[in-house]
């Protein structure tokens, strides 16, 4: 599938990457597609080209949305047309009254189809998994069953099991267990997954 990747930073590069392994159509966008950083990217990955905000929006079904938590919303804002994407948000941005980034970046871009995923562990473990180095279980919350799905065969993509927990309310909780990641990663190391075992 055609993923843009709003954000080539550490953690869209890291699963644009991953994503590109695995024969996805990967656009790595930028407010500034020319800078070196995201040219690099582009080049190492296979199928993979640079792109603006704007074109990577337009031309894509999927959409990871790795900018910093407290410019998501407004950014989705700025992007017209996002009737039935699939709006990938992994940032962690709680608000004062608890409620997830998530749901504020739902109700900004109401036809999109959003799914939290990709938020609880930090890219040392993603690349890990993505390497084929360690298993792991990603969290996955959204409202459609059809995204969902999609979404699950992305997390697949990188070595993981995708766990559907809820639908996106579920994603205050992913947005707190990042946090308690971070907090253990100070004396596990940022290479470790959570794993569900049944
Ligand atoms: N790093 C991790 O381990 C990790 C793990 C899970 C979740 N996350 C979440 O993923 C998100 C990205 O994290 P990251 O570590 O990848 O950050 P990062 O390396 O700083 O990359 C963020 C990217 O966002 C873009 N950006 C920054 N401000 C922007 C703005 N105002 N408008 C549009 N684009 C803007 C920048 O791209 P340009 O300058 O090229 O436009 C930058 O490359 C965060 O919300 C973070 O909480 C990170």
């Amino acid at each position: 599938m055609r993923i843009g990747v709003i954000g080539s930073g550490r953690l869209g590069g890291t699963l644009g990457q991953a994503w590109g392994a695995m024969d996805h159509e990967v656009l790595f966008a930028s407010r500034d597609p020319t800078q070196g950083s995201v040219v690099d990217l582009a080049v190492a990955t296979r199928g993979a080209r640079t792109a603006t905000l704007e074109e990577a929006h337009a031309a894509s079904d999927v959409l990871l949305l790795a900018v910093p938590g407290n410019v998501a919303e407004m950014l989705v804002r700025t992007l017209d047309g996002w009737t039935g994407k699939v709006l990938i948000d992994p940032t962690n941005h709680l608000a004062p009254d608890g409620s997830s980034n998530a749901e504020a970046i739902q109700r900004a871009a109401p036809g999109a189809r959003v799914v939290k995923a990709f938020n609880v562990m930090g890219v040392e473990a993603l690349e890990r998994a993505a390497t084929g180095n360690a298993t792991g279980t990603m969290p996955i919350a959204g409202n459609d069953d059809e995204a969902i799905a999609i979404v699950s065969r992305l997390v697949n993509d990188v070595g993981l099991t995708p766990l559907h927990v809820g639908g996106l309310a579920m994603a205050t909780s992913l947005e707190q267990l990042s946090s308690v990641w971070i907090a253990w990663s100070r004396t596990l190391g940022r290479r470790f997954l959570w794993d569900v075992v049944r």
